[in-house]
This record gives C-alpha cells, structure tokens and sequence, in this order.
C-alpha cells in the first residue's frame, strides 16, 4: 500500500515500519525513558513477537533503537516488564536492567497441553542497549493455564520481596520473589469480580496516594468487554500487603472509555510520578488500520491521580506536563458566545493536524467540538447533557470501510459531580484525547480523515465559553 505520512503522529511513539501492539518494560533510568514493545518487523500484521526499543528524554519525542528480544527456541517474546535491580539480586550485576516477558512458544501451543506460555528474563548491563537472555528460562513455568503471561514486576518494599502480578485467563496471579529468578505462588484476584467478557491480560499493580493515604491500584487489560466493545483497561482500587489484594469496592471501572487505548500499564522507577502509557489501538481492528509503512501507535503517556467521588475511588488520567513544551505560540480567547454553532477557524488563523486544546465552558451544557474538513468530512467530541456522558463520533471522520467495526459513536460517562466540566483535546494526524473533570473521564480514538480535518467549530444551543487556548504542537 502506498505510504501514509498524512497520518504519522508527530509526538505520540510509532515504529518506523511494520507491526506494533503492547507497551513492554517501561522504565526511567539515568534520565532516559525506555519503552519496549511487542512488535513484528518483518510485517504489518501480527506475527512471531520482538521486543522492539525507543527511547525519550521527555516521554514525548522518541528515537526508535535497535530491536532488544528476538525471539528463540523457547518462543516468542511476549508482553513483559523491566526493573532496575539497584541491589543484584538477581547477580546479572548492580542496577542491571531485567527484563521479565513470556515465552510463547508457538509449536507446544498447537499440542493443546496449555502449558506454551512460560515466564523467562533476559538482562542488560548497558542502558537498554544490548540484552543476554538468562540461561535458566523460564524462570516461572505454565502449570496448565492456556493463557498465563504479561508479567508485571515490581519491588514490594514493606514485605522487601520482588511481586510479579501476572495474567492468569480470568484472574490475576501474584507471586513473589526475592531474587526474581525463583517465584512462589501468593494468592489469585478476580475471577469473580469486575469485567469478563474476554480474556484479562496485561496487568499492573501499583500503590498511589490520596491526602496522606496509600491505596493500591490494579490495572487489569480485558479483550473483548470494554465499554465500547473490543479491548479496554479495567482497574480496582484497594489494599495489597505483598500477598494479597482486596478490593475497596466492587464497582468495574475504566482508565479510558475511548476505542483506542489497550494493553496500558506504568513506567517502574519514576519516583513518585506514575506515569501510564497504553497501545493506540484496539484488537477489533488493529491489523487494518489504513497506514503505512507503520501501524499503530502508542497513547500520550498519562500521569495518574486517585479522586474521590461518592464513596468511590477513580484513577484519573492527565497527559503528562512534558506535553506543554511541545506547544507553540497558540491562541487563547476569554469569554466566547456559542449560539447554535460557531466557527473559530479564522480566529484560530489556522487549524492543524497536530495540537492542544483546553476550554472551559461556563456551564454544565450539552455541547460539542466538531472538526472538519471540505470534504465533509467531521470528527465530534462532545457533551450530552441530558445523558451525562461525553462522546467521541468518527462515523464520518474518514475511512472506515477496512473493518465494520471501526466507524462508531463511543460514550464515556460523566464521573465528576456538580461543577462545570473543562477538558483538553490533544489531536496528532490521526488521533484525539479527550481528558476531562481533571482527569476523571478520559477517551482515546484515532480516525483516518482523506484530507486534514482543518476547521474547528463549537456547537451548543448556547454556551458562554469562559476560556479557549489552542495551542499548536510540535514534535520531531
Ligand atoms: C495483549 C497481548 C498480550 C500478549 C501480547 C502478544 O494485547 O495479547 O496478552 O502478551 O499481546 O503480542
């Protein structure tokens, strides 16, 4: 197909070429983001997994490296994490970067003994750069479980033991570890509890505080039975003690109601940030996304919050702060009257592919964000009042034909009580963020438009608009 560099994000990851999915190993060391990911570079579809590598001084702009896992003889190289191991506990050598991933081995699964997906390391002693695969592997062998993989490991300072948190079909599997080579079984999470319409995968647990309190959170990625069908990021809040999680509230809960956000977990050694990032796609779809030479990309990485509503805990989502020194003299308005529709195309001067948005509507109103282009085209992100929930409709926001369940009108609740809402849109070629309430409501989706979607138009039956900054956005 011919190539698509009308849809290349500028400051959102994408490979270079071929096939992407999950975010792998992410981690913070010595100033440099690493971000690995499940990757297939000899095709655009998927296909035997690598681990590939990009790196970032700022979370934002990205150099892809050299490939760090090839696969080998026990598999492929699946979703995974990585940690600093500051003490050697592993004995690969201080601060070495341990990769903890599964192996699929693609010719014992069509034995049907559900015993293919197996938990291996692999060790870099130079930044990320070149990688040695542990001889011992797998380090954590299937006990008959069809899917048993995407190992999240962290350190659990109060028990002072390695925990990994790993997928288990449809539940959660903690083990622990104090040399991240040998694992005993803690306890099982979930089979009974939140979203179970596919298989959970992907899982993160992690701790955050909220005035003074520790509570733990735990991501569960679930495929398919995401609120707008296909692949979404569930999570609970509650208590870990280093063997077992016990939720705060029964309640099934989304980091992100959009179509596009999946297999998302946090970077390891941030410090007291917590930092999100998840594949822009969606398992429904992903393998015919109309770009080339690449395909898929990564969503903006998130700082996360907690937030009382209610008796409820949410995690909130905000795009990292890094993102406002990408922004280029922009324009901001105060005070704008919307009566039915309201075209800021010439006030803006001119509407690219690649900005922010922040508006603060005076009101808690139905209204909407309407970007568009001559061909009739029209991307809608917006409010409805009466339904309390915010939408994203890219029906007719370009193509959509290469699968029937792409074109769609998806809805997020509104999470936040009172007040009137403010968000921000972050647009990049083929790609809108919606973040709401501070976070609360949060939805991801890309969108393929045949010409750039070059004018932007309010539309409310009439809503005074206290603020509007736009802001264009730069990346490599
Ligand atoms: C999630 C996932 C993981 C698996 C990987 C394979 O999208 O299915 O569970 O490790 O992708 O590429």
């Amino acid at each position: 197909p011919p190539a698509t560099p009308q849809y290349r994000p500028a400051y959102h990851f994408s490979p270079a070429a071929h096939w992407m999915n999950d975010p792998n190993g992410m981690v913070y060391s010595k100033g440099v983001y690493h971000l690995f990911f499940q990757h297939y570079p000899d095709g655009m579809v998927w296909g035997p997994m690598h681990w590939g590598h990009a790196t970032s001084p700022d979370l934002l702009t990205w150099q892809e490296q050299p490939i760090a896992l090839f696969p080998d003889s026990l598999g492929y190289i699946f979703s995974g994490s990585v940690v600093i191991d500051a003490n050697n506990t592993a004995g690969f050598g201080p601060n070495a970067m341990v990769a903890i991933f599964t192996h699929h081995d693609p010719v014992t699964e069509k034995l049907g003994t559900n015993k293919h997906q197996n938990q291996s390391l692999a060790y870099s002693l130079d930044e990320g750069k070149t990688w040695t695969k542990y001889q011992g592997n797998p380090v954590l062998k299937n006990p008959g479980i069809q899917d048993f993989r995407d190992p999240k490991v962290s350190w659990h300072a109060a028990t002072k033991k390695w925990v990994m948190t790993l997928a288990t079909k449809d539940c959660i599997t903690f083990y622990s570890s104090s040399d991240l080579k040998s694992w005993a079984k803690e306890s099982e999470f979930g089979a009974t509890l939140g979203a179970h319409g596919g298989v959970w995968e992907c899982p993160d647990l992690f701790p955050l505080t909220l005035n003074g309190q520790t509570h733990w959170v735990l991501i569960v990625n679930l495929n398919p039975g995401a609120p707008n069908g296909g692949s979404g990021t569930q999570y609970f809040v509650g208590r870990f003690d280093g063997h077992t999680f016990t939720p705060s509230s029964t309640t099934t809960k989304w980091a992100d109601y959009g179509p596009d956000d999946y297999a998302g977990v946090t970077y390891h050694n941030t410090g007291s940030r917590r930092i999100f990032q998840g594949w822009m796609s969606n398992w429904d779809y992903s393998n015919q996304v109309p770009t080339s030479p690449w395909r898929n990309a990564m969503t903006v990485p998130r700082e996360l919050g907690l937030q009382k509503v209610g008796a409820e805990l949410y995690l909130t989502s905000r795009p990292v702060p890094e993102v406002s020194k990408l922004a280029r003299p922009g324009v901001s308005l105060k005070t704008i009257r919307v009566q039915k529709q309201l075209d800021l195309t010439p006030q803006l001067k001119s509407v690219g592919d690649k900005f922010e948005l922040k508006l603060t509507p005076q009101t808690l109103t139905t209204w909407a964000v309407v970007l568009s282009n001559s061909q009739g085209e029209e991307l809608v992100i917006g409010f409805d009042k009466p339904k309390n929930e915010y939408y994203i409709d890219r029906r007719k926001a370009g193509k959509t034909d290469f699968n029937t369940k792409f074109a769609g009108r998806h809805t997020a609740p509104r999470l936040a009580t009172g007040g009137p809402t403010e968000l921000t849109l972050l647009v990049d070629a083929s790609s809108v963020e919606l973040f709401t309430d501070q976070g609360l409501t949060v939805m991801t989706s890309t969108f393929f438009p045949s010409q750039p979607l070059n004018k932007l138009q309010l539309r409310a039956a009439d809503l005074t608009v206290t603020q509007l900054r736009y802001a264009p956005l730069a990346g490599k």
